[in-house]
């Protein structure tokens, strides 16, 4: 005899019932869906649409370089976080716009641009340093989560409007976590999501609070994107749709895989061990030497392969095509699992282990890592938060030996993005040669 509820059992294996369980659990809808041969993607219908799912560094070379031109965006999700990303932000834009938008981006991320933001990524670590030691005084481990999102908006704060967003940093960041969680459920919802009111109290927070600072800063002569999209003459709304794109897409992503890097880091005491002794051997504190910190930059790679924040690319056909051997029609919805093509096991042994010095060895297949996407709109902020994130590993490590409280893999809540939504405590001890 059954023992299943009816309502479930009514919609099972159904376009309905697949569109519930992605929206239940994208992560675990993955999963399940994920044919034994991961060469061949999964047609099946949600709701009213058709879904191609795609698990294999091949298909991921395919949509994204050799086929580019038959895959555009999905249409589907970028009016998901359309309010998030602004209209004319970025992640929207298309040709001439999008050239030029990226091309303003890319020059501030200029070697003399990192070097700059090194010193205060550099500073806003070591405001951290006396929480910890309290904390070891008191035999108490610390919650990472608040500090390590608090330095990530501080730093997009100084990228995106050379200003240090610490005053406004609780505000914002309770704004931008509820429009990811409102388009997250959107996404994942049969219907349209109403425009809820909290959903526009965020919005309007966000615009409030940069029109505030954009007034404010824009005499200073620092750089920032800001600085740069107001010397172009770009229209102001074009100009605040780039700064809540840069910020969408920078912040939470960022802040996201910091955290799993650093989880990852403090359960091992190798990798800490390691990325300290590089640490130490550095002559300068700039970007050039940081980027030659091969392990440490391996090691948040290997975290961005098993946690990748972008866990999927959502694309869609704008002609037909033939994907691994399967007819794809024009229109139709291509999703790509970077989680897991990232554990292929053909590219990566043991594929589910952390092994800090893997990327130490070359790729096997070019688009078996692709945490920052790829093709013409790969993300444009990469070196940024390569630059946040292995700063932030090295300094902790070179002052601390680190220990989880919890003896197990962090869970993970699928949004837009991937999130931990439980507490990091760490427990810490002062590395030796630091104890004064
Ligand atoms: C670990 C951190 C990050 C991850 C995992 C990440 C991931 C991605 C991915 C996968 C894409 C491509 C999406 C697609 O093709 O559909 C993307 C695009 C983008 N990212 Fe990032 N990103 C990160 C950090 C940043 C930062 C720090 C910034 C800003 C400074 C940024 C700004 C952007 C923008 C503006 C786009 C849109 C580019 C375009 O459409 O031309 N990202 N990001």
């Amino acid at each position: 005899m059954s023992t299943g509820c009816p309502v479930t059992a009514l919609f099972k294996n159904n376009p309905i019932g697949r569109l519930l369980e992605f929206q239940k659990d994208p992560f675990a809808f993955f999963d399940k869906h994920k044919p034994e041969n991961a060469a061949i993607p999964v047609e099946l219908n949600l709701g009213f649409r058709r879904f191609f799912f795609c698990y294999h560094p091949d298909h991921a070379q395919h949509i994204l370089q050799d086929q580019k031109h038959k895959y555009n965006k999905s249409s589907l999700v970028l009016n998901k976080i359309k309010a998030l990303s602004g209209p004319q932000g970025l992640i929207q834009l298309v040709g001439e716009d999008a050239a030029r938008v990226r091309n303003t981006s890319a020059k501030l991320m200029s070697t003399d641009g990192m070097d700059r933001l090194i010193q205060k990524v550099d500073k806003f670590v070591e405001e951290i340093f006396p929480i910890i030691d309290k904390a070891i005084e008191n035999n108490e481990a610390v919650d990472l989560v608040p500090h390590l999102t608090k330095i990530v908006l501080r730093t997009a704060g100084v990228f995106v409007l050379n200003h240090d967003l610490i005053s406004e940093s609780e505000k914002l960041n309770s704004a931008f976590v509820d429009l990811n969680r409102k388009a997250g459920e959107s996404l994942r919802s049969i219907a349209e999501c109403p425009f809820f009111s909290s959903k526009q109290k965020s919005l309007n927070t966000i615009h409030t609070e940069l029109d505030r600072i954009a007034e404010e800063v824009l005499k200073d002569e620092e750089p920032s994107l800001l600085k740069a999209m107001t010397l172009r003459n770009e229209e102001k709304p074009f100009i605040r749709d780039q700064l809540k794109a840069f910020m969408f897409a920078g912040y939470d992503t960022t802040a996201s895989s910091l955290i799993f890097a650093t989880y990852l880091v403090a359960a091992s005491a190798s990798a800490q061990q390691s990325i300290a002794l590089e640490a130490e051997k550095k002559l300068q504190q700039n970007y050039d030497s940081l980027r030659k910190s091969t392990f440490v930059q391996s090691t948040y790679k290997e975290a961005l392969r098993l946690y990748p924040s972008a866990y999927f690319l959502p694309r869609e056909t704008n002609q037909d095509d033939i994907l691994g051997g399967v007819k794809i029609p024009k229109g139709s919805q291509v999703f790509l699992s970077v989680r897991h093509l990232q554990r292929h096991p053909d590219y990566f042994e043991n594929p589910n282990e952390f092994k800090a010095d893997r990327f130490l060895e070359d790729l096997k297949h070019q688009f078996s890592f692709i945490p920052f996407g790829g093709g013409p709109r790969i993300c444009i902020g990469a070196a940024l938060a390569k630059l946040e994130a292995t700063l932030v590993l090295q300094k902790l490590c070179e002052r601390y030996e680190m220990q989880t409280v919890y003896n197990r893999p962090p869970t993970i809540e699928a949004l837009i993005t991937a999130h931990t939504n439980e507490p990091l405590p760490v427990i810490f001890k002062r590395r030796d040669r630091y104890v004064s």
